[in-house]
């Protein structure tokens, strides 16, 4: 194939899925499909929509933590597909956190499905639980956001997280629609940005003022800021209140 020539996410996605025997490629409102079971948090929430294949290694590349002692946490996992990516990477451990039942448990089959001695990462687990509450596992943290909920719950994650505790986070938020609030918490610095999303860093605890002064400062930057507000139109995974694009919602994947 001519190396100008993109495939698309969604048949990028798709040969995934084949390869490896998963359903992950879909786009599923949740409003329709367990809304009952999720609670207040559902008026906060995007859709289901997976990350698209080769992102996630593009964000991990600006991640300044060491893989190997740090767990990766989805935050909003879906049926699973950046968990998988993730646990291909020699993460200590990996975690996806979702709040919707049906969207877990295609998860759970996704994982059972998969050939393990593909995934470098042998702890992974999926947890149905929402964000806004989640206890974090204990140790250094990358944290994933594919633009999962607005700044209501953002914020309580951002603070559950700034909370004291000797170690270092890396919050990889990919189409940061809400990143002023990422940029607005003092515990928080940007230190990377491209064209799918940024990636920020716990300030330490010990120098209050550099969480201040460093604010807004990132030290790799490859595209400008202004690509990623949240007018953008590129937006991949749009709020709730869209649309599904013609012929984006896949009903061989969609749970009955
Ligand atoms: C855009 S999808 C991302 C899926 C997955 N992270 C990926 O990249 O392939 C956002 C997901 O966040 C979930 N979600 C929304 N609000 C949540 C919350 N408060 N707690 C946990 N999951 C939530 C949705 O159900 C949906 O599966």
């Amino acid at each position: 194939m001519p190396s100008h020539v993109r495939i698309s996410g969604r048949r990028a996605g798709q040969r995934f899925d084949a390869e490896r025997n998963v359903a992950t490629e879909a786009l599923l409102f949740l409003g329709e499909l367990d809304p009952e079971a999720i609670g207040p948090s559902i008026v906060h929430a995007t859709h289901y929509e997976p990350t698209p294949v080769g992102d996630l290694d593009a964000l991990l590349a600006h991640v300044p933590l060491a893989l190997e002692r740090t767990t990766f946490v989805d935050l909003g996992s879906g049926m699973g597909r950046a968990v998988l990516l993730a646990a291909s990477r020699p993460f200590r451990q990996v975690v996806g956190v979702e709040i919707s039942p049906a969207l877990h448990a295609i998860a759970r089959d996704n994982l059972a499905a998969i050939d393990r001695s593909s995934l470098r990462c042998r702890d992974v687990r999926l947890v149905r639980d929402d964000a806004a509450t989640y206890a974090f596992p204990r140790g250094d943290l990358v944290v994933y956001l594919f633009n999962p909920f607005d700044g209501a719950i953002l914020v309580r994650v951002l603070d559950a997280l700034a909370k004291p505790a000797r170690r270092d986070v890396a919050l990889v938020y990919h189409t940061p629609v809400e990143r002023a609030i990422v940029e607005d918490h003092p515990a928080f610095e940007l230190v990377a940005e491209i064209a799918l999303g940024a990636v920020y860093r716990l300030v330490a605890r010990s120098d209050p003022a550099a969480a201040g002064a460093s604010r807004h400062k990132a030290s790799i930057v490859t595209r400008p800021s202004s690509m990623l507000a949240p007018h953008v139109t590129r937006t991949p995974c749009q709020p709730k209140r869209s649309q599904p694009r013609p012929g984006n919602v896949d009903p061989n994947t969609a749970p009955t």
